[in-house]
């Protein structure tokens, strides 16, 4: 069942996004060489606290910390750790996010760390340009499906490959509501949107094949033929003209 807001509860929505927003920016600018993963969910953890939210992430189905931090060929969903340390060349992939007076905000983005390869460092544009190709279609009237093709369209000409095992979702008083939204699929198929629907669009996409594996601590998402991953993602609201893009 999709749950459709309100004005009152979009805008709370829209508070709950306006840290995940700055950090996310911020980031751009923190992570540098040395830095361990767990750095990055310091400064996280740190920066809801002071603005009075509770984490998202931190016991969700158990999850120890409150944010995703991701590096090179883990999709989503890596544990920051002391021992994990970025290094020149890296990407690192932060995935994140708050719960404000009951209702929640998720988004991720894909960090170079100090100079990458071109390719990587198009791998992480052609997920933003994913999930841009997909916002042009996140429109009442529209189908979910009309969504998830422009962004497997948009990913695929690039000559990279979509994670098909995390898909995205509608977002609420739950961080994973109805319905899924995948990152590929067929145009013209899937439920109509209409406004009042709030949905995490997040392509997944990989320089390789899209098949994963979970590494043995249980969360870990990684390629399984290791090539590299980017990971972006955006709470958005469908209203009557354009979509409202709530974390960016
Ligand atoms: N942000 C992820 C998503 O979009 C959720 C993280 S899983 C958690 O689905 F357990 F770490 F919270
Ligand atoms: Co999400």
């Amino acid at each position: 069942m999709i749950i459709i807001k309100s004005a009152e509860e979009i805008e709370l929505m829209r508070q709950a996004a306006v840290p995940t927003k700055e950090m996310l920016n911020n980031l751009a600018d923190i992570i540098k060489p040395g830095m361990s993963t767990k750095d990055i969910d310091d400064y996280v953890e740190e920066y809801i606290l002071k603005a009075g939210m509770k984490p998202a992430f931190k016991g969700y189905s158990g999850y120890p910390a409150c944010a995703c931090v991701s590096l090179n060929e883990e999709v989503v969903h890596g544990i920051p750790s002391k021992k994990r340390i970025l290094m020149e060349g890296d990407i690192v992939s932060v995935d994140l996010g708050t719960i404000y007076k009951g209702f929640y905000s998720d988004a991720a983005r894909t960090y170079p760390v100090g100079k990458v390869s071109e390719k990587h460092a198009q791998l992480i544009k052609a997920a933003e340009d994913g999930f841009n190709a997909g916002l042009f279609f996140a429109r009442k009237g529209n189908r979910l499906g009309d969504i998830s093709h422009a962004i497997q369209e948009e990913v695929e000409s690039q000559g990279f490959s979509v994670i098909r095992d995390y898909v995205g979702h509608g977002v609420g008083r739950e961080m994973h509501e109805d319905p899924m939204v995948p990152n590929y699929g067929k145009a013209g198929h899937g439920v109509q949107l209409v406004p009042g629907m709030v949905i995490a669009v997040e392509p997944m996409i990989a320089t390789g094949d899209y098949a994963v594996r979970v590494l043995p601590d249980g969360w870990t998402a990684v390629t399984k033929d290791g090539g590299y991953a980017a990971h972006y993602e955006n709470t958005i609201v469908i209203t009557d003209g354009d979509p409202i893009l709530l974390t960016k």
